[in-house]
């Protein structure tokens, strides 16, 4: 029988700091959009009611990001202390700051270079900047000159200014393009500022509100100067625009003597509104979501409660974290995770509200609410042939939302090489919708292919010539609508194909 001992004995002790290289390994479940969420968690802390997120263009490349606020700044006697990875300072019941990381972690996990340059006020201007290199050998952090410091602080960043405020100055960000191709880095910028918009948006839609708080996004070229900016607008994931009688309900559920809260709402139907589709949308951001002092950390899934189903994406339950239930959860150093604990599902089945609501009937509620708009829905419209090969895989799972579909075989929409210059070609039997393949690279524009390529023109298509398939055979009417749409769409694909090749 082998022995076990209660305690492990030591002899002494030995000092092993963490290896600079430690500071790789920060924050490595960061995106660009929670890296900034977190910037900009400090930035609310400090007070600051205008917050910009500018990224910085020389030469068309993407050079660098700053975070600039007119919060109360930092103070030279501080920034030691802020500039520390885990330096934590004393916090009150309002903060979103916890670990004393954030900073940190966010900014290395984007950028090789973190510089933070700040005035309080009454204090002279500070600087210090933090640079990831592979030979690191020292925690040393290297002390930007007050002159300069004041230069970055000073800057005309058309924001309200006060007396104070703090610029986060990132560099080597390594998530930029490395390019210098101008429309590729336009692309990059249009798509990172709406999904930055979109998660931030989320994230603050409650302190946008209710601390009147301004965040911008812009860009700033060497030769131009700053763009047009982009707001942040709140996008509160439970402003549906009407409430179905006898919702939303408060159910709460005993763990370990508190009580946690579940505010148990159903949207009447789907929207389009940017509040009902979410970032990745709706159907992922059902379940449950978990604020800390006005800050979403976690926007939906269910935490073991039920798995994740399409008919139930009209269902969203608020839940804060804050005071006593704040130990039953854990969130994660990036703050975009809460991790309950293993007693959470249990405890929120036996969950009630005053009227004796559980959790079941909440769900059942909401899957009602969704089989009745669906049908309200989609009872105006006729049934379709559903999509089948060539259709990209979004398109497709709107069209399976949006229509009732028959119980047939699919519709394809295909390339293939033709004898002619004819633009399409129906084939009744194998219900396909064959594309002219000479004309695919210009539609595409040089880009590359593949099967389910060109999403607009394919759902335009079914839409227009979808129904052409039902039915045993081509009428009449079929006949001359197909001859119509070939006439005038062979034109416009030869259009297509001749200002593509004069541009090769
Ligand atoms: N924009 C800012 N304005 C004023 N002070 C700031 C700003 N950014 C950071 N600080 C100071 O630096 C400290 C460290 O920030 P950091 O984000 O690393 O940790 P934290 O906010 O305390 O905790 P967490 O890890 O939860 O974010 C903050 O506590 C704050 O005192
Ligand atoms: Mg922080």
């Amino acid at each position: 029988m082998s022995v076990w001992f209660q305690e492990v004995p030591t002899e002494g002790s030995v000092e092993l700091p963490p290896d600079p290289r430690a500071l790789d390994a920060l924050g490595r479940n960061h995106s660009l959009e929670t890296a900034l969420a977190d910037l900009v968690d400090n930035s609310i802390d400090a007070g600051a009611t205008d917050i910009l997120i500018r990224f910085v263009q020389r030469n068309a490349r993407l050079v660098g990001l700053y975070v600039v606020d007119n919060g109360r700044g930092i103070a030279s006697e501080s920034i030691d202390d802020a500039m520390t990875i885990g330096g934590q300072r004393r916090y009150t019941g309002e903060d979103l700051g916890h670990f004393g990381l954030g900073l940190k972690a966010a900014s290395f996990s984007q950028a090789a270079s973190l510089s933070v340059l700040s005035r309080a006020s009454g204090s002279e201007p500070v600087g210090r900047r933090w640079q990831l290199d592979a030979g690191r050998q020292t925690f040393d952090c290297d002390i930007v000159p007050e002159a300069f410091a004041a230069a970055e602080i000073d800057r005309d960043w058309q924001l309200p200014t006060g007396p104070s405020g703090t610029v986060v100055r990132w560099d080597s960000v390594n998530g930029f393009p490395s390019t210098d191709d101008a429309e590729q880095v336009d692309e990059f910028l249009s798509r990172t500022i709406s999904h930055l918009q979109g998660h931030l948006g989320l994230t603050f839609h409650r302190i946008l509100v209710d601390r009147g708080v301004r965040i911008v996004i812009d860009v700033e070229d060497a030769d131009l100067g700053a763009g047009v900016r982009h707001p942040v607008v709140p996008i509160d994931p439970f402003a549906y625009p009407e409430t179905l009688p006898g919702w939303p309900k408060q159910l709460r559920a005993p763990i370990d003597g508190a009580k946690v809260v579940l505010d148990c709402h159903i949207w009447s139907r789907r929207s389009n509104t940017p509040e009902y589709r979410l970032p990745g949308g709706a159907v992922t951001r059902q379940g449950l979501y978990f604020y800390r002092r006005g800050r979403l950390l976690h926007a939906g899934g269910w935490e073991g409660i039920h798995a994740p189903d399409t008919r139930l994406q009209l269902a969203r339950v608020r839940i804060n974290i804050d005071g006593d239930t704040a130990g039953m959860f854990v969130m994660n150093p990036e703050k975009s995770r809460v991790s309950a604990g293993p007693r959470f599902a249990p405890a929120v089945a036996t969950a009630q509200a005053d009227d004796g609501t559980t959790i079941t009937d909440y769900l059942q509620a909401a899957e009602a609410a969704w089989a009745t708009a669906n049908r309200r829905r989609t009872a105006r419209r006729s049934a379709a042939i559903p999509p089948g090969k060539g259709f990209h895989p979004r398109v497709t799972r709107e069209i399976r939302d949006e229509l009732p579909l028959l119980h047939e075989d699919p519709v394809n929409i295909q390339w293939k090489r033709f004898p002619t210059d004819a633009f399409l070609e129906f084939d009744r039997e194998t219900r396909t919708l064959w594309l002219n393949r000479s004309y695919r690279q210009a539609l595409l524009g040089g880009r590359r292919g593949g099967s389910n390529d060109l999403p607009v023109l394919k759902a335009v298509l079914f839409l227009l010539a979808g129904n052409v398939f039902e039915g045993s055979h081509f009428g009449a009417r079929d006949k001359d609508n197909i001859d119509l749409w070939q006439e005038i769409l062979t034109a416009a694909a030869k259009a297509e194909k001749s200002t593509f090749e004069a541009r090769q």
